[in-house]
Protein backbone atom coordinates (compact mmCIF):
# COMPACT_ATOMS: atom_id res chain seq x y z
CA UNK A 1 0.00 0.00 0.00
CA UNK A 2 2.65 2.55 0.91
CA UNK A 3 4.72 1.74 -2.14
CA UNK A 4 1.48 2.69 -4.71
CA UNK A 5 1.22 6.09 -2.89
CA UNK A 6 5.16 6.69 -2.91
CA UNK A 7 5.00 5.80 -6.56
CA UNK A 8 1.91 8.41 -7.03
CA UNK A 9 3.76 10.90 -4.44
CA UNK A 10 6.80 11.39 -6.38
CA UNK A 11 5.37 11.78 -9.91
CA UNK A 12 3.66 14.33 -8.22
CA UNK A 13 6.55 15.90 -6.42
CA UNK A 14 9.20 15.48 -9.11
CA UNK A 15 8.00 17.97 -11.31
CA UNK A 16 8.86 20.56 -8.42
CA UNK A 17 11.70 18.90 -7.10
CA UNK A 18 13.42 17.13 -10.19
CA UNK A 19 16.96 18.49 -9.17
CA UNK A 20 16.78 16.24 -6.04
CA UNK A 21 16.86 12.46 -6.23
CA UNK A 22 14.52 11.64 -3.63
CA UNK A 23 14.59 7.87 -3.55
CA UNK A 24 17.57 5.88 -1.69
CA UNK A 25 18.26 2.60 -1.48
CA UNK A 26 20.45 2.18 2.06
CA UNK A 27 22.38 -0.91 2.25
CA UNK A 28 22.14 -3.28 5.51
CA UNK A 29 18.90 -1.70 6.60
CA UNK A 30 20.36 1.48 7.96
CA UNK A 31 18.04 4.12 7.81
CA UNK A 32 17.31 7.18 5.68
CA UNK A 33 18.19 10.23 6.87
CA UNK A 34 16.29 13.37 5.83
CA UNK A 35 17.83 16.87 6.29
CA UNK A 36 15.33 20.29 5.29
CA UNK A 37 17.11 23.00 5.63
CA UNK A 38 14.97 25.70 7.05
CA UNK A 39 16.74 28.99 5.34
CA UNK A 40 17.63 27.45 2.39
CA UNK A 41 13.91 25.21 2.57
CA UNK A 42 15.61 22.36 0.93
CA UNK A 43 15.37 19.03 1.58
CA UNK A 44 18.64 15.93 1.21
CA UNK A 45 18.54 12.58 1.66
CA UNK A 46 21.47 9.96 2.96
CA UNK A 47 21.78 6.82 4.88
CA UNK A 48 22.58 6.78 8.52
CA UNK A 49 26.19 6.12 9.96
CA UNK A 50 27.34 2.33 9.11
CA UNK A 51 27.01 0.55 12.23
CA UNK A 52 24.04 2.06 13.36
CA UNK A 53 21.96 -0.50 12.12
CA UNK A 54 18.31 -1.51 12.29
CA UNK A 55 15.92 -4.00 10.82
CA UNK A 56 14.57 -3.07 7.82
CA UNK A 57 10.40 -2.29 7.61
CA UNK A 58 9.73 -1.53 3.99
CA UNK A 59 13.23 -2.62 2.05
CA UNK A 60 12.23 1.06 0.07
CA UNK A 61 13.88 4.21 2.18
CA UNK A 62 12.98 7.31 0.36
CA UNK A 63 12.10 10.81 1.88
CA UNK A 64 8.84 9.77 2.51
CA UNK A 65 9.10 7.27 4.80
CA UNK A 66 11.99 5.78 7.61
CA UNK A 67 13.16 2.16 6.26
CA UNK A 68 12.73 0.76 9.98
CA UNK A 69 11.54 1.94 12.96
CA UNK A 70 14.06 2.88 15.02
CA UNK A 71 13.55 0.65 18.46
CA UNK A 72 13.78 1.50 21.77
CA UNK A 73 13.62 -0.90 25.03
CA UNK A 74 10.32 0.04 26.68
CA UNK A 75 11.04 -0.62 30.56
CA UNK A 76 10.70 1.39 33.94
CA UNK A 77 12.36 4.08 33.78
CA UNK A 78 11.10 7.79 34.02
CA UNK A 79 12.34 8.64 30.10
CA UNK A 80 13.29 7.38 26.98
CA UNK A 81 15.78 8.52 25.13
CA UNK A 82 15.98 8.07 20.91
CA UNK A 83 19.34 8.35 19.74
CA UNK A 84 18.61 8.41 16.07
CA UNK A 85 16.53 12.06 16.85
CA UNK A 86 17.60 12.71 20.25
CA UNK A 87 14.47 13.21 21.11
CA UNK A 88 13.62 12.47 24.90
CA UNK A 89 10.15 10.60 25.77
CA UNK A 90 9.30 11.64 29.44
CA UNK A 91 6.78 9.90 31.33
CA UNK A 92 4.80 11.84 32.94
CA UNK A 93 1.35 10.68 34.81
CA UNK A 94 -0.08 7.51 35.52
CA UNK A 95 -0.83 4.80 32.51
CA UNK A 96 -4.26 5.36 31.08
CA UNK A 97 -6.62 1.71 31.19
CA UNK A 98 -3.63 0.39 32.51
CA UNK A 99 -2.78 0.18 28.98
CA UNK A 100 -1.23 3.44 26.97
CA UNK A 101 1.80 5.06 28.65
CA UNK A 102 1.93 9.60 28.44
CA UNK A 103 4.86 11.06 27.20
CA UNK A 104 6.30 14.18 27.21
CA UNK A 105 8.03 14.30 24.22
CA UNK A 106 11.70 16.65 24.71
CA UNK A 107 13.20 18.08 21.93
CA UNK A 108 16.56 18.55 23.75
CA UNK A 109 17.11 20.90 21.31
CA UNK A 110 21.40 21.21 21.67
CA UNK A 111 22.51 18.73 20.00
CA UNK A 112 26.01 18.53 18.44
CA UNK A 113 24.85 16.26 15.55
CA UNK A 114 23.23 17.91 12.51
CA UNK A 115 21.33 15.05 11.35
CA UNK A 116 19.55 15.00 14.75
CA UNK A 117 18.07 17.88 13.92
CA UNK A 118 16.31 16.73 11.13
CA UNK A 119 15.52 13.66 11.83
CA UNK A 120 13.56 15.09 15.28
CA UNK A 121 10.93 16.85 12.36
CA UNK A 122 11.28 13.50 10.61
CA UNK A 123 9.72 11.55 13.53
CA UNK A 124 7.10 14.10 13.72
CA UNK A 125 6.26 14.16 10.09
CA UNK A 126 6.10 10.57 9.69
CA UNK A 127 3.62 10.33 12.64
CA UNK A 128 1.44 12.18 11.41
CA UNK A 129 0.95 10.78 7.99
CA UNK A 130 0.52 7.41 10.21
CA UNK A 131 -2.00 8.79 12.34
CA UNK A 132 -3.90 10.98 9.92
CA UNK A 133 -3.32 8.12 7.50
CA UNK A 134 -2.14 10.69 4.83
CA UNK A 135 0.90 9.11 3.38
CA UNK A 136 0.99 11.99 0.38
CA UNK A 137 1.55 14.55 3.27
CA UNK A 138 4.07 16.75 4.41
CA UNK A 139 3.90 18.52 7.75
CA UNK A 140 7.74 19.56 7.95
CA UNK A 141 7.37 23.07 7.72
CA UNK A 142 3.91 23.29 10.24
CA UNK A 143 6.13 21.16 12.75
CA UNK A 144 8.66 23.55 12.35
CA UNK A 145 6.63 26.61 12.49
CA UNK A 146 4.51 24.94 15.35
CA UNK A 147 8.06 24.08 17.55
CA UNK A 148 9.33 27.35 17.05
CA UNK A 149 7.42 29.04 19.33
CA UNK A 150 7.52 27.37 22.42
CA UNK A 151 6.09 23.88 20.96
CA UNK A 152 5.64 20.67 23.16
CA UNK A 153 4.28 17.58 22.23
CA UNK A 154 2.29 14.15 24.05
CA UNK A 155 1.79 11.13 22.57
CA UNK A 156 0.44 7.69 24.11
CA UNK A 157 2.66 4.43 23.45
CA UNK A 158 1.36 1.33 24.06
CA UNK A 159 2.58 -0.28 27.52
CA UNK A 160 3.99 -3.37 25.20
CA UNK A 161 5.02 -1.32 22.22
CA UNK A 162 8.58 -2.52 20.83
CA UNK A 163 9.12 0.83 19.64
CA UNK A 164 8.32 4.51 20.93
CA UNK A 165 8.96 5.97 17.55
CA UNK A 166 6.65 3.79 15.63
CA UNK A 167 4.04 2.64 18.04
CA UNK A 168 2.16 6.05 19.02
CA UNK A 169 -1.24 5.55 19.59
CA UNK A 170 -2.48 8.97 19.95
CA UNK A 171 -0.60 12.29 19.78
CA UNK A 172 -0.82 16.32 20.29
CA UNK A 173 1.69 18.90 19.42
CA UNK A 174 0.96 22.25 21.21
CA UNK A 175 2.56 25.54 20.82
CA UNK A 176 1.98 29.64 21.97
CA UNK A 177 1.32 31.59 18.99
CA UNK A 178 2.91 35.00 18.30
CA UNK A 179 0.58 37.02 17.29
CA UNK A 180 -1.70 35.48 20.33
CA UNK A 181 0.31 35.35 23.22
CA UNK A 182 -3.00 34.33 25.80
CA UNK A 183 -3.64 31.36 24.28
CA UNK A 184 -1.88 28.13 23.83
CA UNK A 185 -2.42 26.67 19.92
CA UNK A 186 -3.05 22.94 19.31
CA UNK A 187 -1.38 22.36 15.99
CA UNK A 188 -2.21 18.66 15.93
CA UNK A 189 -4.11 16.40 17.77
CA UNK A 190 -4.22 12.69 16.09
CA UNK A 191 -5.59 9.10 17.18
CA UNK A 192 -3.87 6.00 15.30
CA UNK A 193 -6.93 4.32 13.53
CA UNK A 194 -7.12 1.17 15.70
CA UNK A 195 -6.50 3.20 19.03
CA UNK A 196 -9.83 5.21 18.53
CA UNK A 197 -13.21 5.38 20.68
CA UNK A 198 -11.08 4.30 23.98
CA UNK A 199 -10.78 8.18 25.13
CA UNK A 200 -7.54 8.84 24.19
CA UNK A 201 -8.17 11.79 22.54
CA UNK A 202 -10.34 13.51 25.38
CA UNK A 203 -7.29 12.34 27.66
CA UNK A 204 -4.80 14.31 25.97
CA UNK A 205 -7.35 17.18 26.55
CA UNK A 206 -7.55 16.73 29.92
CA UNK A 207 -3.81 17.09 29.88
CA UNK A 208 -3.17 19.65 27.59
CA UNK A 209 -5.54 22.14 30.01
CA UNK A 210 -4.41 20.95 32.79
CA UNK A 211 -1.13 21.94 31.57
CA UNK A 212 -2.34 25.53 30.20
CA UNK A 213 -3.74 26.29 33.73
CA UNK A 214 -0.51 26.24 35.31
CA UNK A 215 0.84 28.85 32.08
CA UNK A 216 -2.11 31.00 33.47
CA UNK A 217 -0.18 33.05 35.46
CA UNK A 218 2.14 33.64 31.87
CA UNK A 219 -0.88 35.63 30.33
CA UNK A 220 -2.22 32.14 29.02
CA UNK A 221 -6.34 32.58 28.74
CA UNK A 222 -7.60 30.17 26.41
CA UNK A 223 -6.72 26.72 24.61
CA UNK A 224 -7.44 27.96 20.45
CA UNK A 225 -7.42 25.12 17.39
CA UNK A 226 -8.70 25.03 14.16
CA UNK A 227 -11.05 22.21 12.86
CA UNK A 228 -12.69 20.90 9.44
CA UNK A 229 -15.95 22.36 9.40
CA UNK A 230 -17.47 18.72 8.71
CA UNK A 231 -15.39 16.66 11.08
CA UNK A 232 -18.31 16.27 13.05
CA UNK A 233 -16.86 13.84 15.24
CA UNK A 234 -13.98 16.25 16.38
CA UNK A 235 -16.29 19.49 16.75
CA UNK A 236 -18.68 17.60 18.97
CA UNK A 237 -15.37 16.18 20.98
CA UNK A 238 -14.41 19.55 21.58
CA UNK A 239 -17.39 21.38 22.26
CA UNK A 240 -18.15 18.84 24.68
CA UNK A 241 -15.08 19.40 26.78
CA UNK A 242 -16.12 23.65 26.21
CA UNK A 243 -14.42 25.07 23.00
CA UNK A 244 -16.76 26.80 21.27
CA UNK A 245 -16.74 28.61 17.61
CA UNK A 246 -15.43 31.80 17.71
CA UNK A 247 -15.08 32.52 13.40
CA UNK A 248 -15.95 30.79 10.43
CA UNK A 249 -12.58 30.82 8.01
CA UNK A 250 -13.64 29.51 4.24
CA UNK A 251 -10.47 28.09 2.62
CA UNK A 252 -8.42 27.96 5.90
CA UNK A 253 -7.15 24.75 5.42
CA UNK A 254 -5.43 23.89 2.13
CA UNK A 255 -5.06 20.48 2.28
CA UNK A 256 -7.23 17.39 4.08
CA UNK A 257 -7.87 14.67 1.91
CA UNK A 258 -10.54 13.58 4.65
CA UNK A 259 -13.33 15.81 4.36
CA UNK A 260 -14.84 17.40 1.45
CA UNK A 261 -14.30 21.07 2.42
CA UNK A 262 -11.08 23.33 3.16
CA UNK A 263 -12.91 25.37 5.39
CA UNK A 264 -12.35 25.52 8.79
CA UNK A 265 -13.98 26.68 12.06
CA UNK A 266 -11.68 28.48 14.73
CA UNK A 267 -12.40 27.37 18.33
CA UNK A 268 -11.42 28.41 21.65
CA UNK A 269 -12.04 27.61 25.68
CA UNK A 270 -11.90 29.97 27.59
CA UNK A 271 -9.77 28.54 31.05
CA UNK A 272 -11.61 30.49 33.48
CA UNK A 273 -14.40 28.94 32.97
CA UNK A 274 -12.66 25.27 33.59
CA UNK A 275 -14.36 23.94 37.20
CA UNK A 276 -13.11 20.22 36.96
CA UNK A 277 -10.29 18.50 35.19
CA UNK A 278 -11.40 14.78 35.50
CA UNK A 279 -14.69 15.49 34.75
CA UNK A 280 -13.81 17.20 31.40
CA UNK A 281 -15.44 16.31 28.43
CA UNK A 282 -17.79 13.56 30.46
CA UNK A 283 -19.65 16.65 32.65
CA UNK A 284 -21.47 19.39 30.82
CA UNK A 285 -20.91 21.45 34.04
CA UNK A 286 -17.12 20.91 34.01
CA UNK A 287 -16.98 24.35 32.23
CA UNK A 288 -18.81 26.85 32.51
CA UNK A 289 -19.85 28.52 29.08
CA UNK A 290 -20.75 32.02 28.83
CA UNK A 291 -24.03 32.53 27.40
CA UNK A 292 -22.37 35.10 24.64
CA UNK A 293 -20.08 32.00 23.78
CA UNK A 294 -22.86 29.92 22.55
CA UNK A 295 -24.71 32.81 21.04
CA UNK A 296 -20.92 33.98 18.80
CA UNK A 297 -21.13 30.24 17.87
CA UNK A 298 -24.56 30.41 16.32
CA UNK A 299 -24.25 34.02 14.69
CA UNK A 300 -20.64 33.21 13.39
CA UNK A 301 -20.43 29.55 12.79
CA UNK A 302 -23.97 28.53 12.59
CA UNK A 303 -23.14 26.18 15.01
CA UNK A 304 -25.81 24.94 18.31
CA UNK A 305 -22.86 23.63 20.25
CA UNK A 306 -23.71 20.27 21.48
CA UNK A 307 -23.61 21.48 25.26
C1 LIG B 1 -0.08 -5.64 23.17
O1 LIG B 1 -1.24 -5.86 23.96
C2 LIG B 1 -2.45 -5.92 23.23
C3 LIG B 1 -3.60 -5.95 24.23
O2 LIG B 1 -3.31 -6.78 25.32
C4 LIG B 1 -2.43 -7.10 22.29
O3 LIG B 1 -3.63 -7.16 21.55
C5 LIG B 1 -1.24 -6.98 21.35
O4 LIG B 1 -1.13 -8.11 20.54
C6 LIG B 1 0.04 -6.78 22.14
N1 LIG B 1 1.11 -6.49 21.20
C7 LIG B 1 2.32 -7.02 21.30
C8 LIG B 1 3.31 -6.62 20.24
O5 LIG B 1 2.64 -7.77 22.20
C1 LIG C 1 4.63 -1.39 16.91
O1 LIG C 1 4.94 -1.00 15.58
C2 LIG C 1 5.35 -2.07 14.78
C3 LIG C 1 5.79 -1.50 13.46
O2 LIG C 1 4.81 -0.66 12.90
C4 LIG C 1 4.18 -3.06 14.65
O3 LIG C 1 4.59 -4.16 13.85
C5 LIG C 1 3.82 -3.56 16.05
O4 LIG C 1 2.69 -4.40 15.98
C6 LIG C 1 3.49 -2.39 16.94
N1 LIG C 1 3.32 -2.87 18.30
C7 LIG C 1 2.35 -2.44 19.10
C8 LIG C 1 2.28 -3.04 20.46
O5 LIG C 1 1.53 -1.62 18.76
C1 LIG D 1 7.98 34.85 17.31
O1 LIG D 1 8.52 35.32 18.53
C2 LIG D 1 9.89 34.97 18.72
C3 LIG D 1 10.28 35.41 20.13
O2 LIG D 1 9.89 36.73 20.38
C4 LIG D 1 10.72 35.63 17.62
O3 LIG D 1 12.08 35.27 17.78
C5 LIG D 1 10.23 35.14 16.27
O4 LIG D 1 10.92 35.80 15.24
C6 LIG D 1 8.74 35.41 16.11
N1 LIG D 1 8.27 34.78 14.89
C7 LIG D 1 7.45 35.38 14.04
C8 LIG D 1 7.04 34.59 12.86
O5 LIG D 1 7.04 36.52 14.24
C1 LIG E 1 -14.71 16.55 39.67
O1 LIG E 1 -15.33 15.50 38.97
C2 LIG E 1 -15.07 14.22 39.53
C3 LIG E 1 -15.61 13.18 38.57
O2 LIG E 1 -16.90 13.50 38.14
C4 LIG E 1 -15.68 14.16 40.92
O3 LIG E 1 -15.44 12.89 41.49
C5 LIG E 1 -15.08 15.26 41.77
O4 LIG E 1 -15.70 15.29 43.02
C6 LIG E 1 -15.20 16.60 41.11
N1 LIG E 1 -14.44 17.58 41.84
C7 LIG E 1 -14.93 18.75 42.21
C8 LIG E 1 -13.98 19.65 42.92
O5 LIG E 1 -16.07 19.07 41.98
Amino acid sequence: MFRSTHFFFLLSICSVFSFLDLTIRCPNGRQALHTFDVTTLSFSVQCSTPGQSCRERMGLCNEHHLCCPRTLKMSSKPYLYDRASNLKFVRIGNDYKDFYRLFEIDLLMNSKRSYDYHSRWLFFDETLRDLFEMPKARFWLPIIQCFQNHGLSYAFVPKNATSVTSNVSAMTILTRKNDSFDSIYICYMATRKEHRRQGLATRLLQHIVQRSLNERENGVQYITLHVNTMNTAALELYERCGWRCEMFLPGYLNYDPHHATNHAYLLKLRLNGVKNITSLCRDRYAVDIEPSDDEQSVRNCNRQPVY
